[in-house]
C-alpha cells in the first residue's frame, strides 16, 4: 500500500483576505463543502490503495489539521510538526525519514499539496496506479499537466523516452520559469506543468536527497531521530530542524536529479494558488461570474464576488476580484492576482 504524505503547512498570502496567517488557504472552503485539505484527505481515504497519511504542517496548524480530519472521521498515521517553515524539502525529507523507520526503505510515498482542485475520476486513480508502479522502479515520479498558458508559478517537465506503464523519462524539470522561458516551451511542446504531486520510493528519494541536497536530509533526519511525540503530534526537533536550508523540494531535487519520470496526466486538475486561477476554476454564470451566495451583482461581467461575511453588492464592474472575509474586505482586477502577496507584506508592516 502506499503512504500518503499531505504537505499543509504553506502561508497562501496570494488568496487573502479569505487566507490568512492564522487559517492559510489549505484549511478554508473554497468551492464546495470540504476545505481543501480535507478534499486531499479524500483523494487518499481508499483503504484498498492507501496507509492512513502522514501529515506535515507548522506547529502553529497542529489544531486546524486535527480537527478537521476529525470532522470527516479520517484517522492519521501522524502529524509531523515544524517548528519553524523551512519550504517543502526539509518537510519531506522528515516525513521520509519517519516512513522509513515505520514501513521501511521499499514503500512507496505519495507526496500531496494541499492547494489544487483535483476531480478525482477513474483517470486520476490510472495515473496513480502508473506513478506506483513507476516509482516501485526507483524513479522519483511527476504527475504531467497539460499547459494551457505561459503560466510563471507552477514547475515545467520535458518529457523524454517512454517507460512502461505510459511513464516518460524527464529531460528537463525547471521550476518557474520567467515568463519568456515559459512562452517557449508551451510553443515548443513536449512540456508538462508539475501538479505538485510526488511518487517516490522511500529509499530512492533519500539516496537522491543525500546526492543533492546532504544538509536537508542530515537536519530532518537528525530532527526524526530526536522527535517527541505528544497524543497525535509528532514533534520535530526544533535545534535539528532549523540547521535545515529553505527550499522547495522543486528546486532541492526535482530540477537536479537525472532519475525523474513523468506520468502524463489526464485528470482535470488546477492550482488554486491566487483569485484569478480560483475565478477561472469556478462554476461561472452566463455574465461570466463566479459568485458566492451572498451577493448581488448588477451590469458586472468575468469578475469573482466571494464573502464569508457581510452581504456583497457590486454594479458595473469587470474582470474584478471582490473577496470579503468577516473583518476585511480585498478589491483589485483579476489581472493583478499574483501581487496581492506583496499587498500582505504591506499591510503586515502597518503599525
Ligand atoms: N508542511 C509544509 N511546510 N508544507 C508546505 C510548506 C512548509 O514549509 N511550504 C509549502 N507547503 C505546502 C503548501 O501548503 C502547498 O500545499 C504545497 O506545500 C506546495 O507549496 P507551494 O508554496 O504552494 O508551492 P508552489 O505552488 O509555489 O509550487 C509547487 O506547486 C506547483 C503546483 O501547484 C511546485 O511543486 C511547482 O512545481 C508546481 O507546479
Ligand atoms: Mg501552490
Amino acid at each position: 500500500k502506499i503512504v500518503p504524505v499531505i504537505m499543509a503547512g504553506g502561508k497562501g498570502t496570494r488568496l487573502w483576505p479569505l487566507s490568512r496567517a492564522a487559517a492559510p488557504k489549505q484549511f478554508i472552503q473554497f468551492i464546495g463543502d470540504k476545505t481543501l485539505f480535507q478534499e486531499t484527505l479524500a483523494r487518499v481515504s481508499d483503504p484498498a490503495l492507501y496507509e492512513a497519511p502522514v501529515v506535515l504542517t507548522n506547529e502553529e496548524f497542529r489544531f486546524l489539521v486535527a480537527e478537521q480530519a476529525r470532522e470527516l472521521d479520517h484517522a492519521l498515521k501522524a502529524i509531523l510538526l515544524e517548528p519553524v517553515a523551512r519550504n517543502t524539502a526539509p518537510a519531506v525529507a522528515a516525513a521520509a525519514a519517519l516512513i522509513a523507520d515505520l514501513f521501511g526503505k521499499d514503500v512507496i510515498m505519495h507526496v500531496l499539496g494541499s492547494d489544487y482542485e483535483i476531480v478525482a475520476d477513474q483517470s486520476y486513480f490510472d495515473s496513480v496506479r502508473a506513478a506506483r508502479e513507476t516509482a516501485a522502479s526507483g524513479k522519483l515520479v511527476t504527475f504531467g499537466i497539460n499547459p494551457t498558458e505561459p503560466a510563471t508559478g507552477y514547475g515545467y517537465i520535458e518529457g523524454g523516452e517512454d517507460l512502461s506503464a505510459g511513464a516518460q523519462t524527464v529531460k528537463r524539470f525547471i521550476e518557474k520559469p520567467p515568463l519568456d522561458k515559459a512562452k517557449e516551451m508551451v510553443a515548443a511542446g513536449g512540456f508538462y506543468w508539475n501538479s505538485g504531486m510526488f511518487m517516490f520510493q522511500v529509499g530512492a528519494l533519500l539516496a537522491e536527497m543525500r546526492n543533492y541536497a546532504p544538509d536537508v536530509v542530515a537536519a530532518a533526519g537528525e530532527a526524526v531521530a530526536k522527535a517527541t511525540r505528544d497524543l497525535d503530534f509528532t514533534r520535530l526537533d526544533p535545534q535539528s530542524f532549523a540547521k535545515a536550508p529553505s527550499i522547495s523540494i522543486d528546486y532541492a531535487i526535482m530540477e537536479k536529479t537525472a532519475n525523474a519520470a513523468v506520468v502524463p496526466s489526464p485528470f482535470k486538475w488546477s492550482d488554486l494558488g491566487s483569485w484569478d486561477s480560483v475565478w477561472k476554476t469556478g462554476t461561472r454564470d452566463p455574465n461570466g461570474n463566479v459568485a458566492t451566495a451572498n451577493t448581488t451583482l448588477v451590469n458586472s461581467r468575468n469578475s469573482l464576488v466571494m464573502s464569508h461575511g457581510v452581504h456583497l453588492a457590486v454594479q458595473g464592474m469587470e474582470d474584478v476580484a471582490v473577496i470579503a472575509s468577516e473583518d476585511a474586505v480585498y478589491v483589485g482586477k483579476l489581472k493583478d492576482s499574483q501581487s496581492v502577496g506583496d499587498l500582505v507584506k504591506t499591510l503586515a508592516a502597518l503599525p
